[in-house]
């Protein structure tokens, strides 16, 4: 089958295949990888209890795909350009041979520190080549890692590292974001007073700060490496190896340890990213999320260093030194590729215009976006003001979970529409159901979006909780994997996702559970419940807006809000904090005690035309009160 796909005719045509032949189809994507042994079965699968298994009897390791396969004809290729966040720093050029030498010795280090096979290992680093080298070292060995995103507080982390005892943690001193300080070295510190399973903390000097070293726990990256040599031989692993756990926010309770396994996942990472942005070996790709992030794990380090690309890797942020440095940075390395997410699109393009003076930016050759909705605004300005009209935008629709992008329009294929991600890739088959759980067939219909056959780069569970993975996602709707998704087919047959359908709330890209932020707030001396929902926020897409029931009256009233912010900030990170916080003398609750969400969604988003059938509240007077308080 010919996977090269220039109009939507040939794509209709490899999709139809796809469907028709998935095993097949999957086999002959995968076939392109480098497999140590052959797998003997392409799938094996039930979504009830559920299991996926994917290329079973294959042996591989995923380093040795994105790494020594380029020893023969891309050694003194770029592997990675890294921008400082101060622009009057050096830069750092890697090539393929730099990586696989640093990512070889760091596995040796790791092994020579006790790290082996299956261990969990934490990492929490900036955005620097060495979090992409610690990572693909776990990887070499065989190691499972968890990254958690270096904003995330001492508490996040501890509870991560208890969740999956992991064994050790790979951390920096610090890292400056803008004028921003981040000491993550003490960050740590903090979190490892709860971590009992830690045995090793090895510290990347990254800003020559001082720290805390702890000795007989913590080492230092650049002595370690002195005493170990370059040769590390892959851990040939079975493809349902887990290759890493990454936490992610769901409707209750605490993070979900979403697991990824080896050869799967290789194959949807390595596939997609050339898929959807037709990627040609010349290009430079940068994906500006952060590495702690799906979209990092995928974009920045798995799917381009599995197709020999040269990511460009920033360790700073957006609006630093000025609202004009991601455009100084494209023009600067001749970027071609922008992957990037529209909050980011949508606080730059609220910045001004002035800011792309003087930019040149005719590199450019495909634009992509990610994370949460585009809106139609931000797609225009995208597409007119950065690709000046000619580039395609891939607007790629995914999830933790799905382990690689799902739905998009693919690059250079002509057929896309503001605000769509257009259609399934080759391989995914969605389907959309109403309330009742009946599929809605044919085009103008909206409802829950779900999938009805595995694909590779799916979760295959939740880390030490599978009855929770099949709860959350495979419960809802008999044999169907279930997103949390509402979504929209159009006229044409066109998807248009339109925001989460569960508890989870998207601010700024970053998915936060509102059951987290609930406990965080609930902490607070005065506070005898809460209950936090999202609005439309035109720079974050969502932003919190949390009501609180306190114990006592509150004099001052921007001093709790501060406190109750800060509560957030330790507990979770600055990001989960709410923008809003109304105190309520009550929240409208049904008779058997479910707080009815529905109503504080509309109320937060100020619309009290349709509040729908209140004669079911305990005391529907409620919904005045709180009304008549709102901020
Ligand atoms: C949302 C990020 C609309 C969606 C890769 C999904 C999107 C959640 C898009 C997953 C998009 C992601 N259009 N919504 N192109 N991409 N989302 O796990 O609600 O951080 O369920 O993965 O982001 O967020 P996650």
């Amino acid at each position: 089958m010919n996977l090269n796909i220039d109009t939507y005719g040939q794509y209709l045509e490899v999709y139809k295949y796809s469907v028709e032949h998935p095993e097949k189809f999957w086999a002959e994507i995968a076939s392109d990888f480098e497999w140590k042994q052959k797998w003997e079965k392409v799938l094996e699968w039930n979504f009830s209890e559920p299991k996926i298994e994917w290329f079973l009897g294959g042996k591989l390791n995923i380093t040795q795909n994105c790494l020594d396969r380029n020893l023969v004809e891309n050694a003194d290729k770029k592997a990675i350009i890294w921008e400082p966040n101060n622009p009057n720093e050096h830069i750092r050029e890697i090539t393929y041979r730099e990586l696989h030498d640093s990512v070889c010795r760091f596995a040796n280090v790791l092994q020579a520190n006790g790290a082996k096979k299956g261990d969990r290992i934490c990492i929490y680093l900036p955005m620097i080549p060495e979090a992409v080298v610690a990572m693909l070292a776990c990887a070499r060995i065989g190691a499972i890692h968890s990254v958690v995103f270096a904003g995330f507080s001492s508490q996040s982390i501890s509870d991560r590292i208890n969740d999956s005892e992991c064994s050790m943690i790979i951390t920096a001193d610090g890292v400056e974001r803008g004028e921003k300080r981040v000491e993550l070295k003490k960050i740590v510190d903090e979190a490892l007073v709860n971590c009992p399973s830690i045995k090793r903390c090895i510290v990347y000097n990254n800003r020559n700060w001082e720290v805390d070293i702890k000795q007989g726990r913590d080492v230092w990256w650049h002595s370690e490496i002195r005493k170990v040599g370059a040769n590390n031989e892959p851990e040939w692993l079975d493809a349902e190896d887990p290759l890493f756990i990454l936490y992610t926010s769901g409707s209750t309770g605490k993070p979900k340890g979403v697991l990824h396994t080896t050869g799967g996942y290789m194959v949807m990472a390595g596939y997609t990213f050339k898929m959807v942005f037709n990627y040609k070996p010349h290009q430079i790709f940068w994906c500006t999320a952060d590495v702690g992030w799906i979209t990092g794990h995928s974009y920045i380090a798995y799917g381009p260093l599995l197709n020999s690309a040269t990511i460009m890797m920033f360790e700073g942020v957006p609006t630093w030194p000025d609202a004009g440095r991601f455009w100084d940075i494209v023009d600067k390395h001749k970027v071609n590729i922008l992957y990037s997410a529209p909050t980011a699109l949508r606080n730059l393009m609220a910045a001004g215009d002035h800011f792309l003076e003087n930019k040149d930016l005719t590199s450019l050759e495909v634009l992509g976006s990610v994370g949460e909705p585009i809106n139609e605004e931000a797609w225009y300005w995208y597409h007119d003001k950065i690709g000046k009209e000619h580039c395609p935008i891939v607007d790629t629709w995914w999830q933790t979970e799905t382990g690689g992008m799902m739905l998009s329009p693919i690059a250079g294929i002509g057929v896309a529409k503001p605000g769509f991600a257009m259609y399934p890739l080759p391989g995914i088959q969605p389907l959309l159901l109403n309330e009742k759980g009946e599929e809605l067939h044919g085009n103008n219909v909206e409802g829950n979006f779900c999938m009805k056959f595995p694909w590779p780069g799916m979760a295959r569970t939740v880390y030490g909780d599978h009855k929770r993975f099949q709860q959350t996602y495979f419960s809802t709707y008999n044999n169907l994997y279930f997103t949390g998704d509402g979504c929209k087919r159009d006229e044409e047959g066109f998807y248009r996702i339109t925001g989460r359908v569960d508890d989870v709330i998207n601010v700024s890209g970053h998915r936060i559970g509102t059951g987290e932020v609930e406990d965080a707030i609930n902490d607070h001396d005065c506070v005898v419940e809460s209950a936090v929902v999202g609005y439309s926020h035109d720079m974050k897409g969502q932003a919190l807006y949390a009501f609180v029931i306190c114990n006592k009256p509150v004099d001052d009233l921007i001093k709790f809000r501060n406190e109750v912010g800060k509560i957030v900030s330790e507990r979770i990170g600055s990001f989960s904090k709410p923008d809003k916080i109304q105190i309520v003398k009550a929240l409208p609750k049904t008779r058997s005690g479910k707080i009815m969400r529905r109503i504080l969604r509309k109320i937060a988003e100020n619309d009290y035309s349709n509040l729908g059938d209140t004669s079911t509240l305990i005391d529907p007077k409620v919904v005045d009160d709180i009304k008549s308080g709102v901020i």
